[in-house]
């Protein structure tokens, strides 16, 4: 079987067709709720003009979250839902959306059809309904994501869900193709977070010889990340900064390198491809998940993780993506920057035309070329 053809297997019969309608569902409770935010504020009666950042200051948005109060006002314009003057840049007439209450109600039904749990839809609609104590900074998102410590809804939106079980199988079906058999493989897990990765991908790899290091930037990952594992023999837990220039990788020649959902928060993506490929042994791959959007849904939740910690340089801040308000890199956009980093690019799936590419993410498996025999 193929890594795609185990993803399949992975979700089943999961009504594929019906998933881009679930996720516009989504989009519709950002839209209504940012829009609301904003009606709320007394923001745009009827015949008032305010530029942007009016807007902002208004809502009185923490200067690290104003990407995405931008980013809200620029998802309206694209929705035809705000006007916006293309001499002035101005914004007006802000039309009525779907009534809160109506996509609230439908949110628990949404997400269960994206294979989302209940403590995902929860949290979106904690989240939702906290916008502006989050713009403001007076709440932070962790709070309602890691509710008293519980792990459920962080686990639920990286592991389970029907778009992380595709990628979860696709990683695992391709590691367990290109790890090697006749010698302890290495393995070196970036930003590995809750586990939504590694625990299945440990599952795929069960009886083979390994030495799996799990790292992330947060030491709070790494204390609840022993319990998730169960005390895989095969583990060991490192802190890494993939933003660090100096950072050591905790295990030398790694065959394998994987960033799941990670990656995104680099200052300079070229920079911290290029660290993943001194991290490789000639003929190792990175394998790399990714959003390849802004997700109007993400923008009134998981985006307030993104934003910098006071005074600290935002994701993309030294890459294409400066000055652009976003976080995420197209599919291309990463093919492009894996070559210029010395990665040739093997696998990228979904398929484009396949179902599951209109839920945004996608794996690529990028190779460290071995060198030529012939060139010294
Ligand atoms: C969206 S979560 C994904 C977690 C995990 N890979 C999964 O799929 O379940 C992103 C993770 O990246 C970590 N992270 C953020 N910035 C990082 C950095 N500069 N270096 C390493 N890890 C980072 C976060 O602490 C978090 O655990």
């Amino acid at each position: 079987m193929t890594p795609h053809e185990h993803g399949l297997a992975a979700i089943g019969d999961t009504g594929l067709d019906r998933l881009p309608e679930a996720m516009r569902g989504l989009d519709e409770l950002a839209l209504a709720t940012t829009a609301e935010v904003l009606r709320r504020a007394g923001l745009f009666r009827p015949g008032v003009r305010h530029a942007p950042e009016q807007v902002l200051d208004r809502l009185r948005v923490a200067p690290r979250h104003r990407w995405i109060a931008r980013g809200w006002l620029r998802a309206l314009v694209e929705e035809h839902l705000l006007r916006r003057d293309p001499a002035s840049g101005l914004l007006h007439d802000l039309s009525p959306t779907t009534p809160v209450a109506e996509v609230r109600a439908r949110v628990p039904e949404l997400c269960a059809r994206l294979g989302y749990p209940p403590a995902v839809s929860a949290f979106f609609l904690a989240a939702a309904e906290r916008l502006p104590a989050l713009l403001r900074d007076e709440i932070a998102v962790q709070s309602l994501l890691f509710d008293a410590g519980d792990t459920a809804a962080a686990d639920g939106a990286y592991r389970g869900n029907v778009v992380n079980t595709y990628l979860n199988a696709v990683v695992a079906a391709v590691a367990a193709e290109r790890l090697p058999t006749s010698r302890r493989a290495r393995v070196l897990e970036v930003g590995a977070g809750v586990g939504g990765t590694a625990l299945p991908l440990l599952a795929a790899l069960r009886g083979r010889d390994l030495e799996y290091v799990f790292t992330d930037v947060s030491r709070f990952f790494l204390d609840s990340a022993p319990g998730v594992l169960g005390g895989d023999p095969r583990v060991r837990f490192a802190l890494l900064d993939v933003n660090d220039p100096a950072a050591t990788p905790p295990v030398p020649d790694a065959d394998l390198v994987v960033a799941a959902n990670v990656l995104h928060n680099a200052v300079d993506v070229r920079d911290v491809l290029r660290r993943a490929r001194s991290w490789l042994r000639p003929g190792g791959a990175l394998v790399l998940v990714e959003s390849g959007r802004e997700l109007r849904q993400a923008s009134v939740s998981m985006q307030f993780l993104m934003s910098p910690a006071p005074g600290a340089r935002p994701a993309g801040d030294g890459d294409l993506r400066a000055g652009q308000d976003r976080v995420f890199l197209t599919r291309d956009e990463w093919t492009a920057e894996l070559g210029a980093a010395g990665l040739h690019v093997r696998t990228a799936l979904p398929p484009t035309d396949h179902p599951l590419d209109a839920l945004g993410q996608f794996a690529v498996i990028a190779e460290r070329p071995t060198p030529h025999p012939n060139r010294s």
